[in-house]
């Protein structure tokens, strides 16, 4: 596909926009394609991003600088080309209409989980953590797709002082488990502490799994978790996960 646009938002988060062709499939909220330059074998294998934003003629990718394939994907330029492979993956499935859906977001996992907004517009109470006030990003336009919105930072320069598991836990004080459907996605410590709270409420709740990827297809089992039902893999019957089969 062709970039239309590549931009920075901060130090070493950029917003990379491809064209979608006429044909292309569309994502669902979860989805991931993975990503590599067009010509060449450096990287070899392609690297997993979430469908962060999209319309009929391009589909948007937020993406945090951590090695070389996200640092040579930040140069790319409009007019390049950048091989795409997707949408594949399970995607978050949608919520009943008698619980209220709640997001929590921990770091660039907000990526993943930004697109849930995009469905159902005003609905969700979307709980977003970073380390600090500039590690949250683009939250002016969280703020009008959400119900609520609460932000967290571990030093306190925004919003709650704390991660996004903690004010959780706050939250849970002030309402009915059996009232709430959860939708997360975040660093791996995140998703480890908050499971520990989800699974002793009994809330439902799914989770987007991060592990790195060769294929992206189920072949090659690199992404393979152990689940309570057997090794699952990431790529296949992830990256969303029901907490009941964790
Ligand atoms: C389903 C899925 C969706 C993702 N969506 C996004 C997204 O929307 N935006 C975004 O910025 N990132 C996302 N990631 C993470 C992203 O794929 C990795 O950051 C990227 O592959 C790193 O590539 P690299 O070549 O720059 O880093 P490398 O040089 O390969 O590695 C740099 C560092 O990142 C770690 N790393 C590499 N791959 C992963 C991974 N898959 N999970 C956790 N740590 C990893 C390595 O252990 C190493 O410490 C997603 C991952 C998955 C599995
Ligand atoms: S990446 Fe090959 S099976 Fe998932």
């Amino acid at each position: 596909m062709e970039v239309i646009d590549n931009r920075e938002i901060t130090d070493n988060v950029f917003i990379l926009r491809l064209e979608l062709t006429e044909n292309a499939l569309k994502p669902e909220p979860g989805q991931f394609y993975l990503l590599r330059p067009d010509s060449g074998y450096d990287p070899l294998l392609g690297r997993p991003f979430s469908a962060f934003r999209w319309n009929n003629d391009w589909i948007e990718f937020l993406i945090r600088k951590t090695g070389r394939g996200t640092a040579l994907l930040s140069t790319f330029r409009p007019g390049d080309h950048i091989r795409i492979l997707g949408p594949l993956g399970r995607s978050f499935p949608p919520h009943s209409p008698h619980k209220t859906p709640v997001v929590l977001a921990g770091g660039i996992g907000m990526a993943s989980v930004y697109s849930l907004t995009l469905k159902h517009k005003a609905e969700h109470i979307f709980i977003y953590g970073a380390k600090s006030a500039t590690e949250l990003l683009l939250t002016e336009d969280i703020r009008p797709r959400v119900r609520e919105l609460y932000l967290c930072t571990d030093d306190g320069s925004m919003g709650f002082q704390g991660n996004v598991v903690e004010f959780f836990t706050e939250f849970l004080k002030k309402t009915s488990s059996h009232s709430i459907v959860v939708y997360a996605c975040g660093p791996e410590k995140m998703t480890k502490s908050l499971m520990e709270i989800l699974k002793k409420y009994n809330i439902e709740s799914y989770l987007s799994l991060e592990e790195r990827m060769a294929c992206g297809l189920g072949a090659c089992m690199g992404c393979a978790k152990d689940t309570k039902t057997g090794m699952k893999r990431v790529c296949m019957e992830g990256p969303v996960f029901n907490i009941e089969e964790l």
